[in-house]
């Protein structure tokens, strides 16, 4: 049997001997990961929140910070008790955020939008896997979405990265539609808080994940939608702004 390549950490590796198990599959995913294909994809599914996620190329491969957006997200939930309200995830891709949150709080409905049909393929297979039940809409976020239900919470991760800004060389097998707004990098948030005042509840909360540059803009569209709104902007691990939180008649 061939040996660990260094740059596979031992788990990884065993994951994949377990998966592919022959040499010569070995080898072939030994040169994908050469070339950056992201090993996530190979494996086949990623862990998040202590949820089983299963992945491939035609969804966002969940990251470390949308973790801590949503492990925010349960603590605000709590404290504001809305723990049995109803949740909207909206981009919602492999559906990490909205089955994390059914999980936490089972008796909430939880719907989940995305324009990707593949990706809400997967996410729907990622809902029966973890035993969850959520209602998933194929619908543009852009396009004057309209709904039977109000919310309490609404939770996004939109495409937020500017165009020509620096990112791994692995997101180049990620869906692109998954990454890049246009031209106007915050479009999504400001569609997005356009639609909350339609499809919320008067007491809720608006929880975003961001890119590091856009919390100041974005705060001042929440601002100029909601101007008795406390908003908070938290940041991640490495201490960037990243997440945005929208708090309406909560206090
Ligand atoms: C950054 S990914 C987030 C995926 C997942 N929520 C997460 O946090 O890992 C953004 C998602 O938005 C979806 N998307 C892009 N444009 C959209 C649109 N106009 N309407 C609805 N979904 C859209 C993509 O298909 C992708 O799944």
């Amino acid at each position: 049997m061939i040996n660990r390549p260094s740059f596979i950490n031992n788990l990884d590796w065993e994951l994949l001997v377990k998966k592919y198990k022959s040499e010569n599959k070995l080898k072939k995913v030994i040169k994908k990961i050469e070339k950056d294909y992201p090993i996530q994809y190979l494996i086949g599914d990623v862990e998040f929140l202590n949820t089983k996620i299963i992945v491939n190329h035609h969804v966002l491969i969940p990251r470390f910070e949308t973790e801590l957006l949503v492990a925010n997200l349960i603590d605000y939930i709590k404290k504001y008790d809305l723990s049995n309200n109803p949740i909207i995830d909206l981009c919602t891709g492999s559906g990490c955020i909205a089955i994390a949150l059914k999980k936490k709080f089972d008796k909430s409905i939880v719907y989940a939008v995305d324009k990707s049909y593949t990706a809400l393929h997967v996410a729907k297979k990622n809902a029966k896997g973890n035993g969850v039940k959520i209602k998933y809409l194929k619908k543009d976020v852009l396009k004057n979405l309209k709904l039977d239900k109000k919310f309490s919470i609404l939770v996004s991760n939109p495409p937020y990265v500017k165009e020509g800004e620096i990112v791994t060389n692995n997101t180049k097998y990620e869906p692109q539609i998954a990454l890049y707004p246009g031209k106007d990098d915050i479009l999504f948030y400001k569609k997005i808080l356009e639609l909350s005042k339609k499809i919320l509840y008067k007491k809720n909360i608006i929880a975003f994940e961001i890119g590091s540059t856009q919390a100041k803009d974005i705060c001042k569209y929440a601002k100029k939608i909601y101007n008795n709104a406390i908003i908070k902007v938290v940041k991640d691990y490495s201490g960037f702004d990243r997440f945005v939180f929208i708090f309406n008649n909560c206090e």
